[in-house]
């Protein structure tokens, strides 16, 4: 049953940049890469995901990672964190001075086999290696991708996925995202995977992270809000996707989620109107309309003045009263 959430602090985390970004097929270049994300810091978002440290062969659409890290200024309060898929992608990221490595591998094997070039046991292989090499450097979150379905493999259940978090954890890492790749997952699915996971690891810091490819994004986020989520990931403009799943699309669009929490009586500690800024900016830089609603529709405390034949209708109204 959904309650008015009375001031509840809920943490924001864009990843336009990189889950955003690396699906377009025009390169944005490094400076406006470097905007954007200087946009973001300035609209009280706790995380952002700047780009990844991949293969430029993979991704070449983020193959400025280093450029755009240093170019940017960090604000106090906002992690700033970068997607990496192995031990050398970490690597570049420490030099860079990354507060958060999102090391990522797939619940399902066939989708980190087209993914990552690898075995879901090497990625966990290369996990504790970097766990190693962050220690005292960076934090590193785990990004399970699939976790709720997979486009090879189909509908992933609880019991499915719960044997890699416990694997994931026991290498020590600490925060986890519970990622649905191409938008499979349904709200009651979603309620259940995170509800499991939170009450088998409580100290784990998890996040959700949605993906619209089936209009079930915000569904979902109310439904990880119900087993106790507190942390999501969202896009910019809803943009994003992997490159290697069949069928992806958007993640959940961060304005449209912040207006929908806000309207709720959550505490985002985002400053709405600098948000939808941001995502006005997008559309110029990526050469297309986006899948956001709020820009469109604007907040729902916009007002818009009564036509005026329903003004004299009103005055007539009140003339006979
Ligand atoms: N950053 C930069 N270059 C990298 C790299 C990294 N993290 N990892 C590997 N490379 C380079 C190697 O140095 C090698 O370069 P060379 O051809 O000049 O010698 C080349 O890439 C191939 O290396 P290899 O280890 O064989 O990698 P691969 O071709 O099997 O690719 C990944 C494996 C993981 C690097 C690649 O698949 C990848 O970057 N995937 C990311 C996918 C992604 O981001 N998906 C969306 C987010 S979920
Ligand atoms: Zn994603």
């Amino acid at each position: 049953m959904l309650r008015a959430a009375g001031g509840k602090r809920l943490f924001i985390h864009d990843v336009a940049p990189r889950d955003g970004l690396q699906i377009e097929p025009v390169f944005v270049d490094t400076a406006r890469k470097i905007a954007l994300v200087d946009a973001l810091s300035r609209t009280g978002l706790a995380k952002i995901e700047v780009t990844s440290f991949t293969s430029p062969k993979a991704i070449p659409a983020l193959a400025d990672a280093a450029d755009v890290m240093a170019g940017i200024q960090r604000a106090p309060g906002v992690e700033y964190a970068a997607l990496v898929p192995n031990v050398k992608g970490a690597e570049r990221a420490l030099a860079c001075r990354v507060d958060e490595l999102n090391v990522v591998m797939s619940a399902s094997e066939s989708h980190n086999r087209a993914n990552l070039r690898m075995s879901r046991e090497q990625s966990l292989s290369q996990f504790a290696d970097i766990v190693g090499l962050a220690r005292g450097a960076a934090a590193v979150n785990a990004s399970l991708s699939t976790a709720f379905g997979c486009p090879f493999e189909g509908r992933f259940e609880t019991d499915r996925v719960l044997p890699w978090v416990d694997r994931i954890a026991a290498l020590g890492i600490r925060r986890l995202t519970l990622c649905d790749t191409t938008g499979m997952a349904d709200p009651a699915q979603a309620q259940q995977l995170c509800a499991a996971v939170r009450e088998r690891h409580p100290h784990l810091v998890l996040t959700a992270h949605f993906h619209d490819t089936r209009g079930m994004a915000l569904a979902n986020v109310l439904a990880a809000l119900e087993a106790g989520i507190e942390r999501f990931d969202a896009s910019l403009g809803g943009l994003g996707g992997c490159p290697f799943a069949p069928g992806a699309s958007g993640n959940a669009c961060t304005e449209d989620m912040v207006h929908m929490l806000q309207q709720m009586g959550y505490d985002t500690g985002v400053d709405l109107p600098a948000l939808l800024d941001c995502a006005r900016s997008l559309a110029p830089l990526v050469g297309h309309e986006l899948a956001g609603q709020l820009v469109k529709a604007g907040p729902s405390s916009r007002r818009y003045p009564l036509p005026v034949a329903a003004t004299a209708q009103v005055a007539g109204v009140g003339a006979c009263a």
